[in-house]
């Protein structure tokens, strides 16, 4: 068994960021990674990170704009604690050699991005999680943090108290790609989840193939409850053919929506008379969407992006990598012509409930980055805040993690933060579903193999490795269906229903298709005998985190009758405060989710902030 201080599930931007905090602390620390952490999904942000840098701006400005971004469902210590941290994160980047833009003045660019009262994103060209990624590689090389790259955790190392806030987490479970063994993972002080978002539930989507959903499956699975999970970001600027993301840095340099029609709609149609194309996401998104579905879309389908009038000079200088992308992926020249953009699923503002520490209400287990809902997105994130983001609360799991001397956090978690019992008019009963191929662990204990008689660290560790043994080999020798028909059937469902638009009718119907996948997975097993490389297998037991991550967006979305952020109800077109100032949560609960919800707080630092009609 590999034991550490502190276990980082995730080697993208929040995990790398969270080893190197918690090696600060004196911690032993492992990343434990799918993925090498270079070709982490982080390495796929463009646009930048926002921080009030400049002398007039505040962090004050960076926590209003972000509340009002979030349509006041972001908690205000998480959203006042990140705007002040940002900036020495940013600083902190600067000083280990990332390679920012800069002015002639040799300071750090900022450019505005959607929804900023101020131009504060901060980027390396339009590949800024790129030169994150190896930013923060060298540190933890540099640092010798011990990193197990092709080593895939499936399942988390908990206890089966009945009451999640008496659970603890000692570890993990993990399958070493290369060779197909599976080890155990004791993490003596705290496991950290750092696994990205779960964009695999949607076909189009500008997240990798890698994006499953791991962390917050699991955790939900043992125990944790998932929160806001219904608030899915869909980007304005994707390539129609694969959803290849154009970096809202191209609306930031001036770049300008236009319809069939050749109108710039954002003002023509009036749909952001003050900021245009640079108001928020989910206000962009839906503009070009009616659009497209009042008959001025291009090819029933998308609207145009154009930036040549930005002139070939500064668009090789600050966005050179949209030309690539453009040319490789539509095979069009962005110098001389328009870019096709429509929406595409992009992040996710909900995931594992955390406090500004990244504790979940598990001991020993905390959550960062987009896997973490802390919550300061709320309904919906403004562009460049996911990387402060998962700089600033990914530092702060690492150092609690590893015994950090840090103030007791302000946001509630688990279940006795439940403040009212929800109700969601399912066409399915959940609970009726027998416990998928290997699943071993559910919050409440029933299919756990050992029986709460398991008490120490190391035998909590070892079980969920024999687990974990036999869930392999059952995929392997079965003689079922190819896990590929059952996401492949997620992702068209969610595509078709749970979108920009949504409607009780199609809600419903996803809820239908889910559980069929969710039946159809009783049967799945891989054909691929292989123990290297086994990418069948793996593909597999991630679709099962898909299937619970689907369900969790559609119930969530179903029960929230009204219009928020991201969240556009066909039947309930305004957002009622009244109502649903409240955070949706869904606990696991054996496989019967068990919705509830707990108050937003609006009580930030040095005020109290009030929602307020959100315009751009
Ligand atoms: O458009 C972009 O460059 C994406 C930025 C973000 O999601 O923060």
């Amino acid at each position: 068994m590999n034991e550490h201080d502190v276990i980082v599930v995730g080697a993208g931007g929040a995990g790398m960021r969270a080893a190197i905090a918690a090696h600060e602390e004196g911690a032993d620390v492992a990343l434990v990674s799918k993925l090498h952490p270079v070709r982490s999904h982080t390495g796929a942000a463009e646009g930048g990170i926002n921080a009030a840098l400049h002398d007039e701006d505040s962090w004050e400005l960076h926590a209003y704009d972000t509340m009002k971004g979030s349509d006041y469902l972001g908690d205000a210590p998480a959203i006042d604690t990140f705007a002040q941290d940002a900036p020495d994160e940013v600083i902190q980047l600067e000083h280990w050699g990332m390679p920012f833009s800069r002015e002639e003045d040799g300071k750090v660019s900022q450019r505005p991005f959607g929804g900023l009262s101020f131009p504060r994103t901060t980027y390396a060209g339009a590949e800024t999680g790129h030169h994150l990624l190896h930013t923060m590689y060298e540190q933890v090389v540099k640092r010798g943090i011990e990193v197990y790259d092709e080593w895939y955790v499936s399942d988390l190392a908990v206890t089966d108290h009945e009451d999640p806030e008496d659970r603890r987490c000692y570890g993990c479970a993990a399958y070493d790609i290369k060779t197909g063994e599976v080890a155990g993972f004791h993490a003596r002080d705290g496991v950290i989840l750092a696994t990205g978002g779960p964009g695999q539930v949607y076909d189009h989507t500008t997240n990798a193939v890698a994006n499953t959903g791991d962390g917050p499956a699991m955790a939900y699975r043992a125990g944790v409850p998932l929160e806001d999970m219904e608030f899915v970001q869909f980007h304005p600027t994707t390539l129609p053919s694969t959803g290849v993301l154009i970096s809202e840095g191209v609306r930031g340099e001036g770049g300008i929506l236009y319809n069939g029609e050749e109108e710039r709609f954002m003002f023509e149609h009036g749909y952001a008379n003050n900021e245009g194309e640079l108001a928020s996401r989910d206000v962009v998104s839906r503009a070009e969407l009616t659009e497209v579905n009042e008959g001025r879309g291009i090819d029933d389908e998308y609207v145009e992006l154009d930036m040549r009038h930005l002139g070939e000079e500064r668009i090789v200088d600050r966005l050179e990598n949209i030309l690539h992308l453009a040319e490789d992926f539509e095979g069009v020249d962005g110098l001389d012509e328009p870019m096709p953009v429509k929406p595409g699923q992009h992040y996710e503002m909900g995931g594992i409930e955390t406090n500004e520490n990244g504790e979940t209400c598990i001991n020993g287990l905390y959550a960062a980055g987009e896997c973490a809902c802390v919550s300061l997105h709320g309904s919906n994130r403004l562009g460049g805040n996911a990387l402060p983001e998962l700089l600033v609360f990914g530092a702060r799991a690492g150092r609690h993690a590893a015994g950090g001397d840090m103030a007791k956090a302000e946001i509630p978690t688990g279940p006795s933060a439940r403040s009212e019992d929800g109700a969601v008019d399912s066409p399915v009963k959940p609970g009726a579903v027998k416990p998928a191929t290997g699943d071993t662990v559910a919050d409440g204990g029933e299919v756990r193999s050992d029986g709460g008689a398991v008490t120490t660290a190391g035998e909590v560790v070892e079980q969920t490795v024999i687990r974990e043994r036999e869930r392999v080999e059952t995929l392997l020798e079965g003689d079922g269906i190819n896990h590929a028909e059952v996401r492949d059937d997620i992702q068209e469902t969610m595509t078709e229903n749970v979108n920009v638009f949504r409607e009780e009718d199609n809600l419903k119907s996803a809820l239908e298709d889910i559980r069929q996948a969710r039946e159809a997975y009783q049967d799945v097993s891989v054909s691929d005998p292989s123990r290297t490389f086994n990418t069948d297998l793996i593909h597999t037991i991630e679709t099962r985190n898909v299937i619970d991550l689907a369900e969790a967006i559609t119930l969530g979305a179903l029960a929230r009758e009204e219009f928020r952020g991201a969240h556009w109800r066909k039947d309930h077109q305004e957002r009622r405060d009244e109502d649903w100032l409240k955070h949706t949560m869904l606990r696991w609960n054996g496989g019967d989710p068990d919705l509830y919800y707990k108050p937003v707080i609006l009580e930030g630092e040095e005020k109290t902030y009030e929602p307020k009609e959100r315009s751009y």
